[in-house]
């Protein structure tokens, strides 16, 4: 039966996961992996994690199923998370799945059943899954200018103009806050244009917020979110407790949906609902039984804002440390975009021809199109990492 199968492709995260293994330099440096790490280099159980999983060690009385739709309470926390007081909170249904990854292909599947002829529009570039998945579902995509590589910012009058020819057999595919992989954000003014366009022109938007409060601030990271929430009829989200909560390999993310009211909400979580049916059937409880846990008790919600906090601000100092290091040693301020970018990434805008040689002559490893992870950075390698790019010409 299978042998006429083609050899798959090579993930080029996994190669390059080898490539870092497989090298012996003591002072290698991982920047492709997306995972925050910290000063020792790891990427730990938050404190708020480990007490609740502990405290549920302890409590847990049964593994029995819990529903198609997973945990509500975690699900009712994540709509809190991003929309309470906006005017959407009181309209807005969730679904917990397995990561965003889970909640972007069920809201694919959505828009397939609601709007088959539908286009996706993702930013050119876009993380990395936006296309396959949505194509996975049948949906058409196209691109939407976004990043500029030679001011390494978004161009927003570009990007505004094309939205602003999208119509109602269009959804646009938008990233929350520290866009992946350019780390480069739109500003309020655009969220807001891009609200009066979507009333306008009657387009769905469809936001994806993979890394609330890494940014500025968990209420600042959802402030375009919640502004489009406080305007349209209708919004979908897909949101992800992997990097805030640090919860990675649980699988754990939400499928929000605002309707015009809440009944039509209900009605799209039932047709999620269905096709979850036809695939995984439910999520993994883990993760969300963690999450429902810290957000619904002031203590621990206290420990895992804190801690947070402290993530944010080492992401915030590497960044400002390198403009500060590449300023002094390149005389120059064209690195100043690590600065103004937000989240885990930057685009750095190095060709394959100083990545390759980066990865060769320094070790030191980030993905193809330049994306370097800045959250997996040492402080103390900064000033190697910088005489390196020097170094091969960047
Ligand atoms: C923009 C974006 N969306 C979704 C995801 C998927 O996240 P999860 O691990 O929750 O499936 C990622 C992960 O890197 C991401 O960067």
């Amino acid at each position: 039966m299978f042998e006429r199968l083609n050899a798959p492709k090579q993930d080029p995260i996994l190669g390059l996961t080898l490539a870092i293994m497989a090298d012996q330099r003591s002072d290698k440096m991982d920047l492709g992996i997306g995972v925050y790490r910290n000063a020792e280099g790891a990427t730990p159980i938050m404190a708020a994690v480990r007490q609740a999983q502990r405290e549920q060690a302890e409590n847990q009385t049964t593994k029995s199923y819990i529903g198609l739709a997973g945990n509500e309470t975690f699900n009712s926390a994540l709509i809190d998370l991003l929309l309470a007081d906006t005017a959407a909170h009181s309209r807005a249904a969730g679904i917990q799945t397995p990561g965003a990854s889970g909640a972007l292909r069920m809201l694919a599947e959505l828009i397939k059943s609601a709007r088959p002829d539908a286009t996706v529009w993702i930013s050119n570039p876009s993380y990395v899954n936006h296309r396959p998945v949505m194509e996975a579902a049948g949906l058409k995509v196209a691109d939407y200018t976004y990043f500029d590589v030679a001011t390494k910012q978004v161009n927003e009058a570009a990007m505004l103009d094309q939205i602003a020819t999208l119509g109602e057999q269009d959804v646009l595919l938008l990233h929350g806050c520290c866009h992946n992989p350019t780390g480069a954000d739109i500003s309020l003014q655009a969220w807001q244009r891009i609200a009066e366009l979507a009333e306008q022109q009657g387009f769905l938007p469809f936001v994806d917020i993979a890394y609330q409060g890494f940014g500025d601030g968990l209420m600042e990271d959802a402030a375009g979110l919640r502004l489009l929430a406080d305007r349209l009829p209708e919004l979908i989200i897909a949101t992800s407790c992997s990097k805030n909560f640090g919860l990675y390999r649980e699988r754990t993310g939400a499928a929000i949906v605002v309707g015009h009211t809440l009944e039509e909400s209900l009605k799209a979580k039932g047709r999620i609902l269905e096709v979850a049916r036809g695939s995984y059937t439910m999520p993994p409880d883990h993760g969300a039984a963690l999450v429902a846990a810290i957000l619904g008790r002031d203590d621990l919600k206290t420990l895992w804002m804190d801690e947070l906090t402290v993530m944010n601000q080492r992401i915030n100092h590497l960044r400002a440390e390198l403009v500060r290091q590449f300023r002094d040693r390149s005389d120059s301020d064209r690195f100043d975009y690590f600065g103004e970018h937000r989240g885990m990434f930057s685009v750095t805008g190095l060709g394959n021809e100083h990545i390759d040689a980066l990865r060769v002559e320094h070790g030191i490893y980030m993905v193809g199109g330049g994306r370097m992870n800045v959250a997996g950075l040492a402080e103390r390698d900064i000033p190697r990492l910088v005489d390196c790019f020097l170094a091969v010409g960047a």
